[in-house]
This record gives C-alpha cells, structure tokens and sequence, in this order.
C-alpha cells in the first residue's frame, strides 16, 4: 500500500492506508479533507452500525404502507428483485467509496473526480431533509412506547385515536422534540460508544418479536386474506410505476444515496470484507420489511377489511393498536413493541444526523457537539411544519402533496435518484468499476458478484436512475401523474 498524502495527521495506520488507495485518482486532495479518525472497533461494527441505519421506521412502519398502496405482493415481487440485486451492488459501491477514499460523501466524490462534487453535496442534503419527517414519525414511536408503558393500551385502541393524536398540535411537538433530543444526546456521544451497543442487544429481539406477531396476526380472522394479498403478485398489475416504487423504497430503507454508507464506509476496517458486509446488510434489511409486511398487512385486513390498505402512512400506528388490544397480555406486547421500534428508529436517525455533524466537523471545524446543537435544532424547526400538516396544516398542498409527500417526494423521487445517478456514473464510467473492485479486493478479500456488480452499475443502474429522474421531473411539471 503507498503511503497517503491525505492523512498528514492521524496515527491510525490503517485508515491511512485506506485513503491511500484512490489518492492516485486525484492527486491534488483538497487540504480541509483528512481521512477518518475513529474506525469501527470490530468488523461486526461496522456491519451493527450499518444494518442499524437501514432497519428502522423505513421497514417498519414506511414498507407496509407502501406494499398496500402499490400492489401488496406485486410491489414484493419488484422489490425483491430491485433491492436483492441492484440495491445491494450499490450498497458496495458506496461503502468501497467511502473505505477508499477516507471521507464522507462531499470529499470522497470530490476526490473520485471534482465534477462530481456536487453529488457528494446532494447526498448530503436528503439525510438533512430526511430526518426532521423521520423524527416526527419517531415521535408517534415515542408517544406510542409511552402510551403503552402507562397504561393506555386501551385508549389507544380506541376507533380514531391514531388521527386525533397526530392532529393536535402541541403533543406531536412535544414528542418530536423527545425523539429528537434522544438522537441529539446519542450523536454527542461519538460513533463507536453511541451506536454499536444499542444495535446488538435489540435489532434481534425486535425481528424475534416481529415474527411472532405476524404468526399471531394470521390466526385473526381475515388474517390469510391479507397473507395473500401481501405474498402473492399479480403480473398483469406490474408497471413503471410499481418499479419506481420499489427503487424508491429500496433507497430509504437500505440508507442509500444519502451519504450515509459513504461515511460509514470511511470508518470501516480494511480488513473486513465489503462484500459479505453488504449481502448481509441487504438480506437482514429486507428479511425485516418482509417480515414487517406479514405482520401489518393482514393485521389491517383482518381490522379494517381490504379498504383499510388505502390509509397510508397512518397505516401502523391505526392498525397495531387493535392487535394488541385483540390478545392476552396485549399491553406489555405492546409496550415492549414500541421500544423496540423506538431502538430501531433512533440508530438509524443516528446515521442521518451523524453524517451532516461530521462534514460540518470535517469542513466548518465545528465541535462535535456544536455541530450537534445545530443540526438537531435545525432538524426540529424543519419538523414543525410536517407535523403541522397533519393538523392545523392538513388543506396545505405543495404541488399537489402534504407536506410530509412533498419531502418524501423531493428526497425519494428527485434526490436520490439524481445521487444515485451520479454515484453509478462515476462509478460505472467516470473512474471504472475497477478502482472500486480492487477497494472491495483489499486484503485479499473475495468478491464473488463481481460480473453482477459490473453489468448492475454500468447498465442497469444508469438504466433505471435515468428512468425514474426524468419521470420524476415529468411529474414535477405536471406532464404525467402516477
Ligand atoms: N434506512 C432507514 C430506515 O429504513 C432510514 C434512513 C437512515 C435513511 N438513514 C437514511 C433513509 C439516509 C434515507 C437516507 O428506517
């Protein structure tokens, strides 16, 4: 390995020999950007912290809804076939970036090729946009896990809870300034002691617990119907729109395009394998969407009927309740449930904010705790009016959408996808598949899916990402609704 001419200052050898890696791409590294300093302290680190960013409220509470609202076992079918293939060959791209490089997104792109800078920097604005809307479903989490601890399984139960809640307007504030503080105090902590402990002990217990509600809920009346109606695709339902669906979901639930792999590949051992970590990112990722679509779609059918599927993002927090409510012991499942829930939200709010904190260390020399301070204020203002809009704010239309569709809308249908456009031609055509497949070879490790990776990033990726931008922008304007 030759020694980098990025890290003048660290005295992590490793991490050094990391940046040293693509430091050949672009000799003239910018002078502000120096490689990593904290590494996972084991290989399992990395792969807790990361599998802890991309299991959350995107599979458990954002999954569901999706399947229901496009198509039940027809989105299965495209998402599998999107997130087990190309979701995964980007998830390496991005960390091999990131362990290459030494950098977060804004100088790993840079130093890939200076053209593409600006996709580092629009990677870093969807987690900034993400989590203020995160953390107000965080704070429903929250509310929910609170609820149940004091004795108010019943009440929430009740027909019309859920929407009476979310439409006042000071609790829901009061809830999101709860869950944002809780990632606030984390964030402050610093990487390796925040993150990887939550991870371990309760990312497994949450996925135990969700399969034994499911087998639970398919003994409710109307439960197999939903079964059905979630595991079974209808190839004729199969269009654009299904698979624009499933690469959106793809992208939020695996924390793609966003930075956030980026950065946590900057952290990565050297001698751990990319490959296996990303597989086993993706599998565990999915595995829990799947498992979290059992349990919620035919817990909606069997409450509501068929039509119930068509309610949207409230679709969890209307419909468990009832679950809970229907079983012996329903009030500590449930409160058990929603900490749990809480656990998996807050590592992956964790990741949002930890990546904009750490440029801001990186390129404003902020404190981490400043940064912190900053960040999370900011994301709690931006929060205030998606949480209004299911309130006093509910007839607010922005091109057509609330305001929790409009920001989903701008970082899911515009912004990832453009970073994700950016990141396979970089990748793909800019520095070659090759730079990238010697990081991922580093140590002598295996990269089995090599030819798949290849074909992926260099055709298919561009493929699809140029589809879904330019139906994106056809949508912007009004050209064709979906
Ligand atoms: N993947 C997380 C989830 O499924 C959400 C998330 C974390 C995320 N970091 C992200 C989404 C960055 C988009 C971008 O809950």
């Amino acid at each position: 390995m030759t020694p980098s001419t990025l890290a003048p200052s660290t005295s992590d050898s490793s991490v050094q020999a990391n940046a040293g890696i693509l430091a050949t791409i672009d000799g003239d590294a910018p002078s502000e950007s120096r490689p990593r300093k904290s590494v996972f302290s084991s290989k399992l680190g990395f792969v807790l912290a990361a599998a802890g960013s991309a299991v959350g409220l995107g599979n458990v509470w954002r999954f569901p809804y999706f399947a229901a609202t496009y198509g039940g076992g027809t989105f299965l079918f495209a998402y599998l076939l999107i997130a087990l293939t190309f979701g995964i060959m980007l998830l390496i791209a991005e960390v091999a970036i990131g362990r290459a490089t030494g950098h977060g997104p804004v100088a790993a792109f840079r130093q890939l090729d200076r053209r593409f800078t600006s996709v580092g920097v629009l990677a870093m604005l969807v987690p900034a946009i993400i989590f203020p809307f995160y953390s107000v479903i965080g704070g429903w989490v929250t509310r929910y896990a609170f609820v149940f601890l004091t004795g108010g399984a019943a009440a929430a139960a009740e027909t019309g809870a859920f929407g009476a809640f979310t439409s006042q307007t000071w609790g829901p504030i009061g809830w999101l300034a709860v869950f944002i503080l809780a990632t606030a105090v984390l964030v402050a902590r610093g990487i390796n002691k925040g993150i990887e402990r939550i991870n371990l002990i309760t990312m497994p217990i949450f996925i135990v617990m969700l399969l034994g509600l499911a087998i639970y809920t398919l003994t409710l009346p109307g439960g197999t119907e939903g079964l059905r109606h979630f595991l079974l695709p209808d190839f004729s339902e199969l269009s654009a729109n299904t698979f624009i669906a499933a690469t959106r979901q793809s992208f939020f639930s695996l924390s793609l395009a966003s930075g956030v792999m980026v950065a946590y590949g900057s952290y990565m051992k050297k001698s751990a394998s990319i490959e296996k970590a990303a597989f086993q990112i993706g599998v565990f990722d999915t595995t829990a969407s799947i498992i979290a679509g059992l349990l919620v779609i035919p817990a909606v059918v069997a409450i509501m009927g068929i039509d119930g599927l068509g309610q949207g993002a409230g679709l969890l927090f209307a419909t468990l309740p009832h679950v809970f409510a229907s079983m012996p012991g329903g009030a500590i499942v449930g409160a058990i449930f929603f900490v749990l829930m809480l656990g998996a939200a807050v590592t992956s709010s964790i990741s949002m904010l930890e990546v904009v904190v750490n440029s801001l260390m990186d390129r404003a020399k902020w404190s981490r705790l400043k940064a912190t301070v900053v960040t999370s204020v900011g994301g709690f203002l931006f929060g205030l009016p998606v949480t209004l809009g299911f309130g006093v704010w509910s007839n607010v239309r922005l091109g057509g959408r609330d305001i929790l569709g409009m920001m989903n809308f701008l970082t899911d249908t515009v912004m990832m996808p453009l970073v994700g456009l950016g990141t396979v031609l970089v990748v793909g055509w800019v520095i070659g598949p090759q730079r990238i497949i010697a990081a991922v070879h580093q140590d002598g490790q295996l990269f089995r899916t090599e030819k798949m990776f290849v074909v992926l990033i260099k055709w298919v990726g561009p493929a699809l990402l140029t589809g879904l931008v330019a139906t994106s922008f056809l949508m912007a304007f009004g050209v064709i609704t979906l």
